[in-house]
C-alpha cells in the first residue's frame, strides 16, 4: 500500500510529538510513561519514515539525538555574548567580603542572591532561532568555542524545540542558554565499568568522562554516552517574553522553554544565608545524582548587576563559593597492607601528605591487588588522591608523564603482616585473606564476638562491650582464653560487678556443653555458616576427620563447592588455628559425637560395586529425614545416577511425602516404588554385597 505524502507528513509530526514526549519524561521528570519496547518501536517507526521520505527529515528530529557522521575537527562559534569566569572564594571569610563590597558598591544594606549548585562539567552555550536549536558551543577561551551541535544533539536533556506557547508565553525569537554538560554519578560508574570490561582506559571522574565525550569528532559515540545538561543562565536574548529583571525569574522562564534547571536553586538575602546554603548544599552533595564543586551566588537584580559591571573577564555580581578540592596529586611514597576485621588484606598507599577534601591526607586505600595492577600503580609514582565526603581517601590514578625512572613493584605479602599466618587469595576473589582467623589480632574481636554469639557457643552476658574490653586490655586473644577466665580479672572491668562476672563465668562454663555443628561454626572458618557447619558435622561425625580432610573431600559434602571446601582446607592448615582448637578441646568443651557419626556413616559409607550399581533411581516428594541432595549424593556414591524423569529405563523411583506425578508414572509403568527406609536398606545391602 503506499502512502500519501502528506499523510506520511503527518504521521511523522505527530511520531516526533509522541517521542519528544516521552523523551521529556524519561529524562527530565524521570517518571517514564511507556515501556523501554514501546518506545523503540515508536522511534524505529519515525527512522525508517525518515530514510523513505528524506524530504520531510531534519537535523532536530528525536533520531539525530543518535549522532551524526564524525567530523575532522571542530569548527569554530562565535559566541554572541562572551562567556565569562566566576570569581572564586575559598572560605566565609571571602564569602562576606563580596557581599560587603556588593552592598558598598550599590549603597543598600542587604542584597538579595539568586544561589546555585555549582555544577562540576562542561560549560556550554546553546543558540536557539525561534525556538529550534540550531547551534552548540563549548566555551572555548570566553569569546570563541568550539562547534559541538551534532553531539549535543545526543543529549536527551536538551530540547530540539523550545516550548512555544501556553505558560512559556512567546518564544524569544533568538536566546544563548548558558549551561553546564555533565554525567550523572550513575552514569559515570556504569561506564566506567563498561570500560573496564571492555579492557579500555578508565575516567578519573564525572567531569573528566563528560568532557571526554562532549568533544568527540564522532557524534555516535557521545549518543552512547549519557550526558545531561542543566541550564543556569542566559546570554544573547532577542524577542519573547523573556523577564528582565531577576535573575531567577529568567531560570523559572527557562524551565517553562522546557529547559532542564536543578531543583537545588533558590534565592538567599545577605551573607549569613549564602554560607548556610552551601553548608546545607555541602551536606547533601554526596547524595546528589551529579558531582559540584561548590555553590553559585548572583545578585539577583538585573540593574543590581548592571551597576556593578565586570572586573577582568568575570562579573562583579556573581561569586563562586568552592568545596575544597577533593582530588590532588602527590607522591606514593610506598604500600603498606592493614588487616581487617574480617582477615582481609587491604594494600594502603603511604603518602607525601596532601590537602584534599578539607583535610591533610597521609595514607589512602588502594582496595586490592587487582586494582593496583589495573591501575598500574607503583611505588614513587605521582597519583591522584581523592577524598569525598566521609569516604575513605583512595587512590584513583597514576599520573603516568610523571613516572620517574625508578619504581618499585608492589607484591602482595603470603604472609599476614599482623600474624604471621599464611595469607591466601581464592580463585576468582579479589581479595587476599589472613587464614589466622582464631588467632589474628586483627580479627580478635570479630572472632570472639562470633564465637560467643548465640547460635555459635551461645555465651550470655558476653556483649559487644565487655569483648571490647577484655580484648583491649590483652586479658582475651583468642576464643581459648574466655575459658581461663576469672572472677577476679572480669570483676575490675568497667561496668562488672561481682554478680554480673559471676553469670558470666556461669555462661562460659555451660556454653562447654555443646554440638559439633555450632563448635564448627564458632570458629568462623569464612563462608561456613550454620548450615554448612551442621553439613560437615553431619558428614564427618567428628572433628578430628574434619580437621584431616583435604579440599577435595571435602567437596564430597553436601552442598560444598571447591570454594567453601578449599576455606575450610585452608583454615586447619593453619598451624596457630590448630593451637586455639587445641586449647578449646582441653578446656573441656565437648559434644555427644555418636549422634553425628550415624548420619556420617549413613552419607558417606555406600561405595560403588553393590546392588544399586548402574541403576537408575528418580526422586519425588519430600523424604521424611534426608535432604533430596543427601539423598542424590547418597545414591550416587553407590554407583547408581539420579534422573529426573521417569521412563521404562528407572529402575526405582524414591517417593516422599506429596509425591508428583513421577509416581503415578511409576505405578502405571509398574516400577519398584522405595520410601526413605527402603532406600537406605537398599542402599545398605549394596554396600554390604561390594565389601
Ligand atoms: S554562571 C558570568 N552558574 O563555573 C558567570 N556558572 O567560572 C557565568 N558553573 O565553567 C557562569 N555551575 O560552567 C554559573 N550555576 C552556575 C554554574 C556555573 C557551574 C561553571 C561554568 C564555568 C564556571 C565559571
Amino acid at each position: 500500500m503506499r502512502e500519501h505524502p502528506d499523510q506520511v507528513a503527518c504521521r511523522i509530526q505527530e511520531l516526533r510529538d509522541i517521542i519528544n514526549h516521552h523523551d521529556d519524561r524519561y529524562h527530565k521528570f524521570d517518571a517514564p510513561t511507556i515501556s523501554d519496547a514501546e518506545f523503540d518501536k515508536l522511534f524505529r517507526e519515525l527512522e525508517e519514515l525518515e530514510q523513505r521520505y528524506p524530504q520531510f527529515d531534519t537535523p532536530n528530529s528525536p533520531t539525530k539525538r543518535v549522532g551524526a557522521p564524525p567530523l575532522k575537527v571542530f569548527s569554530q562559534i562565535i559566541h554572541r555574548t562572551p562567556m565569562l569566569r566566576l570569581g572564586n572564594a575559598f572560605d566565609e571569610a571571602e564569602v562576606r567580603a563580596f557581599d560587603r563590597r556588593v552592598r558598598e558598591t550599590l549603597g543598600v544594606s542587604s542584597v538579595e542572591y539568586a544561589v546555585e549548585p555549582k555544577f562540576d562539567g562542561l560549560a556550554v552555550s546553546l543558540c536557539y532561532q525561534d525556538g529550534i536549536f540550531k547551534t552548540g558551543a563549548t566555551r572555548g577561551d570566553g569569546y570563541v568555542g568550539e562547534d559541538v551541535t551534532a553531539n549535543l544533539r545526543t543529549i536527551r536533556s536538551i530540547p530540539l524545540t523550545l516550548v512555544r506557547s501556553g505558560f512559556a508565553g512567546q518564544c524569544p525569537s533568538f536566546l544563548e542558554v548558558r549551561g553546564e554538560v555533565l554525567m550523572l554519578k550513575a552514569d559515570f560508574d556504569n561506564l566506567n565499568l563498561q570500560q573496564r570490561e571492555k579492557n579500555q582506559k578508565e575516567f578519573i571522574n564525572p567531569r573528566n568522562a563528560a568532557a571526554g565525550s562532549l568533544r568527540q569528532l564522532d557524534p555516535r559515540i557521545t549518543a552512547s554516552r549519557k550526558l545531561t545538561f542543566f541550564a543556569y543562565g542566559i546570554g544573547a536574548c532577542e524577542g519573547g517574553t523573556m523577564p528582565r529583571e531577576k535573575h531567577d525569574r529568567i531560570l523559572d522562564h527557562l524551565a517553562l522553554l522546557g529547559l532542564p534547571l536543578p531543583f537545588e536553586r533558590r534565592t538567599a538575602t545577605g551573607a549569613e544565608a549564602l554560607l548556610q546554603y552551601n553548608r546545607e548544599i555541602g551536606a547533601q552533595r554526596a547524595g546528589l545524582p551529579y558531582e559540584i564543586d561548590g555553590t553559585v551566588y548572583k545578585v539577583n537584580d538585573l540593574l543590581q548587576q548592571e551597576q556593578l559591571g565586570f572586573v577582568s573577564r568575570a562579573p562583579r555580581f556573581a561569586l563562586a563559593h568552592k568545596f575544597p578540592a577533593q582530588e590532588a596529586v602527590t607522591e606514593l611514597l610506598g604500600i603498606d597492607v592493614q588487616v581487617g576485621r574480617t582477615g582481609a588484606l587491604t594494600p594502603v598507599a603511604r603518602l607525601k601528605p596532601v590537602f584534599v577534601g578539607g583535610v591533610t591526607v597521609t595514607n589512602a586505600t588502594l582496595h586490592n591487588e587487582d586494582e593496583i595492577r589495573r591501575k598500574d600503580v607503583m611505588i614513587g609514582d605521582s597519583v591522584t588522591v581523592r577524598r569525598a565526603g566521609d569516604v575513605i581517601p583512595e587512590v584513583v590514578a597514576v599520573q603516568k608523564e610523571k613516572r620517574p625512572s625508578c619504581v618499585t613493584v608492589f607484591l602482595m605479602p603470603d604472609h599476614c603482616p599482623v600474624c604471621g599466618s599464611r595469607a591466601v587469595r581464592q580463585p576468582g576473589e579479589a581479595l587476599t585473606r589472613c587464614t589466622g582467623g582464631l588467632f589474628c589480632p586483627a580479627q580478635r574481636k570479630q572472632a570472639i564476638l562470633h564465637f560467643v554469639s548465640r547460635r555459635a557457643m551461645n555465651i550470655h552476658g558476653l556483649g559487644d562491650k565487655l569483648v571490647e574490653q577484655l580484648v583491649d586490655n590483652a586479658i582475651v586473644r583468642t576464643p581459648a582464653d574466655l575459658y581461663r577466665l576469672g572472677i577476679a580479672g572480669l570483676a575490675a572491668l568497667a561496668r562488672m560487678a561481682n554478680k554480673s562476672a559471676g553469670n558470666v563465668l556461669h555462661a562460659i562454663e555451660k556454653s562447654k556443653h555443646t554440638t559439633l555443628a555450632r563448635f564448627i561454626y564458632a570458629l568462623g572458618i569464612r563462608n561456613v555458616g550454620e548450615t554448612t557447619a551442621r553439613d560437615l558435622a553431619r558428614y564427618f561425625g567428628g572433628l578430628d576427620r574434619l580437621m584431616r580432610a583435604d579440599a577435595e573431600s571435602l567437596c564430597k559434602v553436601p552442598n560444598i563447592g571447591p570454594v567453601v571446601a578449599s576455606n575450610i582446607a585452608e583454615f586447619f592448615a593453619e598451624r596457630h588455628n590448630l593451637e586455639v582448637i587445641e586449647q578449646l578441646r582441653s578446656s573441656g568443651i565437648r559434644w555427644p559425637e555418636e549422634d553425628d557419626s550415624k548420619n556420617a556413616r549413613d552419607i558417606r559409607g555406600f561405595t560403588a560395586g553393590g546392588k544399586a550399581e548402574g541403576k537408575t533411581f528418580v526422586l519425588t516428594g519430600t523424604l521424611p529425614n534426608l535432604a533430596r541432595e543427601d539423598a542424590k549424593k547418597m545414591i550416587e556414591a553407590s554407583g547408581a545416577k539420579v534422573t529426573s524423569s521417569v521412563s521404562k529405563k528407572t529402575d526405582y523411583v524414591v517417593a516422599g511425602a506429596d509425591p508428583g506425578s513421577k509416581y503415578d508414572k511409576a505405578v502405571e509403568l509398574g516400577i519398584p516404588v522405595l520410601d526413605e527406609a527402603g532406600l537406605l536398606q537398599l542402599l545398605q545391602e549394596s554396600q554390604a554385597t561390594s565389601s
